[in-house]
């Protein structure tokens, strides 16, 4: 069996977590709630580093309970990017510091592709078109020789930076994307947004200004978050859809924090029907930024001889999925 321990801190959530070929064995977590307005990297490095100990101490104590001792670790796994600097630069410091006091191997892995695999392992889905929607990313991509390509994507703000921005307009904390859905459930009336699909690429940031100017004109709030919202899921089913066609495959997976929300399930969920496609998604705790996922994909890059020496961990605060070599499907022809 192959223990690893993950680490996840690229944005406003920092969590650790065991994870080995079986299951999750335990995971902890504490998330930096800002004041008011959005996330501040430099706020949320310090979170991240007045918390790491503490997160890191509970998953070891909550691992232990469960038969494991700190020898067990085979690796320590940490989101190399792509994320917030500081933030990363402060997950990565505790990385390094546990690979050498423990003397086991260091892996760095990029946050994208760790959310996809996690929902391949917890949904059983082989090769699927996957929407990735989150705060700061929305991209759409699928597997094809040896790499995660990216087939569209925003050309400005991520999905959940949009909803997130015309939540704190209407006076909302941080995280607005479940406030919106709460809102968006009980509008009706459909009052005008831009759709904005460049060829497989989308923009979000009108979306915002758009809701805003409603709002600013007197327009309800329930249906311009019922507007924003049909909007911009019909512009990501869109793309996705357009990606099945091109590819041949039938199958979806969602990921990402945005993913969490029914309507966009909803909406994936009848497209594919209507195609005769199979929709997936984890848990909502294995949509949002978690260490699970950071482990999981570090056992599988361990697996497959994948393992990051300390010179080469340096953050990467723009890594693209494409540029990892996917060596652990390689092998195996998934
Ligand atoms: P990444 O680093 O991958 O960009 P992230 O830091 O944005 O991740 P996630 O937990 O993946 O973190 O996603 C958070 C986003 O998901 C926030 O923008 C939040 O508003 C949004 N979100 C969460 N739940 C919902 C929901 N039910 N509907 C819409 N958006 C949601
Ligand atoms: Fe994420």
């Amino acid at each position: 069996m192959t223990l690893i321990l993950g680490l996840e801190g690229t944005a406003w959530n920092l969590s650790a977590a065991l994870v080995s070929e079986e299951r999750v064995i335990y995971e902890a977590e504490s998330t930096y709630k800002p004041l008011h307005g959005g996330i501040h990297p430099r706020e949320a490095a310090q979170h991240h580093a007045s918390e790491l100990k503490n997160v890191v101490s509970r998953a070891l104590r909550g691992a232990e309970k469960e038969g494991f001792s700190l020898k067990d670790i085979d690796a320590v796994a940490f989101s190399q990017g792509p994320g917030m600097g500081p933030c990363l630069r402060t997950v990565a410091t505790a990385a390094r510091a546990l690979s050498l006091s423990l003397k086991i191997p260091l892996i760095g892995v990029n946050h994208c592709i760790a959310h996809i695999e996690i929902g391949r392992w917890r949904c059983g889905t082989k090769d699927p078109v996957v929407l990735y929607v989150s705060g700061a990313n929305s991209q759409v991509l699928a597997y094809r020789s040896n790499r995660y390509r990216i087939l569209g994507e925003t050309l400005d703000i991520g999905i959940g930076n949009a909803l997130d921005k015309f939540a704190r307009y209407l006076g909302l904390s941080h995280p607005g994307g479940p406030k919106i859905e709460e809102l968006a459930s009980t509008g009706t009336k459909y009052v005008y947004m831009p759709y904005i699909v460049k060829g497989m690429d989308l923009s979000f940031s009108g979306l915002t200004t758009a809701a805003k100017d409603a709002l600013d004109t007197g327009g309800e709030k329930e249906d311009i978050c019922y507007s924003f919202q049909e909007t911009a899921f019909a512009m990501l089913t869109e793309v996705t859809e357009r990606a099945m066609a091109h590819l041949c495959k039938d199958e979806v997976l969602l990921a990402g924090g945005v993913g969490a929300n029914r309507r966009l399930q909803q909406m994936l969920q009848t497209m594919c029907s209507d195609r005769g496609a199979r929709f997936y998604v984890p848990e909502n705790k294995y949509l949002k930024d978690n260490g699970a996922m950071i482990a999981y994909l570090g056992l599988l890059m361990l697996k497959s001889g994948n393992t990051t020496p300390i010179e080469k961990s340096v953050i990467k605060p723009n890594y693209r999925p494409d540029e990892v070599e996917v060596m652990w499907r390689k092998k195996r022809k998934l």
